[in-house]
């Protein structure tokens, strides 16, 4: 749905971007000669969309092409410039052919531009019995000289609609064995990635009694699935992602208000699923381990309580404080299982603490490690594609919140302090020597409102982050 072209097409609907200071003469250069006069006329055009855009139509009749003229004004940013082109995107919806083209240098304008296309037009996935309100994409054709760019913001932009829809699906569609053959379904067919999944008998083989103990008072089966993908080079980078399918909390039984929202508990895993995926489209030059554990968190008669103790993967016992903080006792036996590969580095993410919201709010990703300069990357990295991460520190003292008179460790600290990092500071037990860094995206997995590349509901919280890190990640 998006193309690329050299040279505006008269036939289309023309949207272009300038800054404040740009000379109408400067603009009416990169128009077709019969619209130069146009842009005399663009002050006392109708206003669209956003607040300094304009449209113009090109002839009289009223199927005509139309001109829109959005001006970034002097301070022009990224973050603005992708929430322009968002709500204009939206607002040409369905409206046939629509060309872009930008008369500045807007920083990786085409980049920007080809990923907000479609996140912006992204429609969630429904039950409805009727699809007649279901809208289209349309056509979009980039003017630049740089195909591959374009190409590839697109692919980054279908990838953050990947994993919005795995994360928007309902927990009784989307089932852990469901979403499993939904992974082998994705990869299948491409010699360059491998998947592995380990069901429960695998997962009681290798020990894996923190995940197993999370995924046992539910009906539907706990797996591991690792996808290796086969770019080149000698070592891997591992990508690990919380996939609780839902969580209901478990015993220490969550609040009814908003507990829907939980069935988004895997969009860690969706992120590094939409990101395999990513990689494979991007034909990225490195190898990397994806691997998802996965689990439904539920209240049962079999159900996991709190005082239990369980002994993960690589020996550690851990006292349950509350069954709610399922998350990291999943994600320990996986981070296990990922260490004990060649990585150079690894990652996880997952929606795993509402701490990070009370502590960043709606617009970054807490950003934890043990190693300041895989941390370092990463958050330079996610910047590329606007996507923000912020930095809290993993302390040595903060280990004495975890301090358990039974266990190795509580799997949760009973007070209210420092709960993103108590939550990250446990994951560390389980990393063992890697160079690792932990994206908690508790905060930004959903949006209430639709507003520029983001639209009402699930994110894809970091997948953009990752795709970029993976891009651009070199060992030091
Ligand atoms: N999945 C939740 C975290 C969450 C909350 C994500 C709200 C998105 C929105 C996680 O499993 C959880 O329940 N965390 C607990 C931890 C606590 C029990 C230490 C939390 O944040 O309250
Ligand atoms: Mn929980
Ligand atoms: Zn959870």
């Amino acid at each position: 749905m998006i193309k690329t072209a050299t040279k505006v097409n008269q036939n289309h609907h023309l949207v272009i971007f300038f800054k404040d200071k740009t000379s109408h003469q400067a603009i009416a250069q990169v128009l077709p000669t019969e619209w130069s006069n146009l842009v005399k006329s663009f002050r006392s055009a109708k206003h669209v969309g956003p607040k300094k855009s304009r449209m113009i139509q090109t002839g009289l009749d009223p199927k005509a092409p139309r001109l829109v003229l959005v001006n970034l004004g002097e301070t022009a940013s990224v973050p603005l410039f992708r929430n322009l082109v968002g709500d204009v995107a939206r607002q040409l919806r369905s409206e046939g052919t629509v060309q872009w083209l930008s008369v500045e240098s807007i920083s990786d304008w085409e980049c920007h531009l080809s990923q907000v296309i479609p996140m912006s037009l992204y429609s969630i996935p429904h039950q409805k019995s009727s699809k007649k309100d279901e809208q289209g994409v349309g056509s979009h054709i980039v003017i630049t000289s740089q195909k591959s760019v374009v190409n590839d913001g697109r692919i980054v932009g279908d990838a953050v609609n990947k994993a919005r829809s795995f994360a928007h699906m309902p927990a009784n569609i989307l089932t852990t064995s469901q979403f499993v053959d939904d992974i082998k379904a994705l990869f299948k067919g491409d010699p360059r990635y491998q998947v592995t999944v380990l069901n429960e008998s695998a997962l009681k083989k290798k020990k894996m009694h923190a995940l197993l103990g999370v995924g046992q008072g539910s009906i539907h089966p706990s797996y591991l699935v690792d996808i290796t993908y086969k770019g080149g080079g000698t070592e891997a980078i591992g990508i690990i992602g919380k996939g609780v399918m839902f969580d209901t909390g478990g015993i220490s039984i969550k609040p009814s208000r908003n507990m829907k929202e939980m069935k988004g508990d895997m969009g860690g895993a969706a992120a590094v699923v939409a990101t395999a995926w990513a990689v494979g489209q991007l034909k990225l030059k490195r190898n990397v381990s994806f691997i998802v554990p996965i689990v439904e968190n539920m209240v049962s008669a079999d159900a996991q309580r709190p005082g239990d103790v369980v002994v993960a993967s690589n020996g550690t016992s851990i006292e349950i404080t509350n069954t709610d903080a399922e998350g990291r006792l999943i994600l320990a036996d996986a981070l296990v299982y990922a260490s004990k590969k060649k990585l150079a580095c690894m990652l996880d993410i997952a929606t795993l603490t509402g701490a990070s919201t009370i502590a960043l709010g709606p617009y970054a990703i807490s950003v934890l490690g043990n190693h300041q300069g895989v941390v370092d990357q990463l958050l330079a990295a996610s910047m590329t594609y606007n996507e923000r991460c912020w930095q809290l520190p993993l302390f040595d003292e903060y280990q004495e919140l975890l301090r358990s008179d039974v266990a190795d460790i509580l799997n949760a600290n009973e007070g209210r302090e420092a709960g993103t990092i108590t939550a990250a500071k446990f994951l560390e037990q389980f990393v063992g020597d890697v160079p690792w860094a932990h994206l908690d995206i508790a905060s930004t997995m959903s949006v209430s409102a639709t507003k520029g590349d983001q639209v009402k509901g699930m994110t894809g919280a970091g997948t953009r982050a990752l795709i970029s890190f993976l891009l651009q990640y070199r060992a030091k």
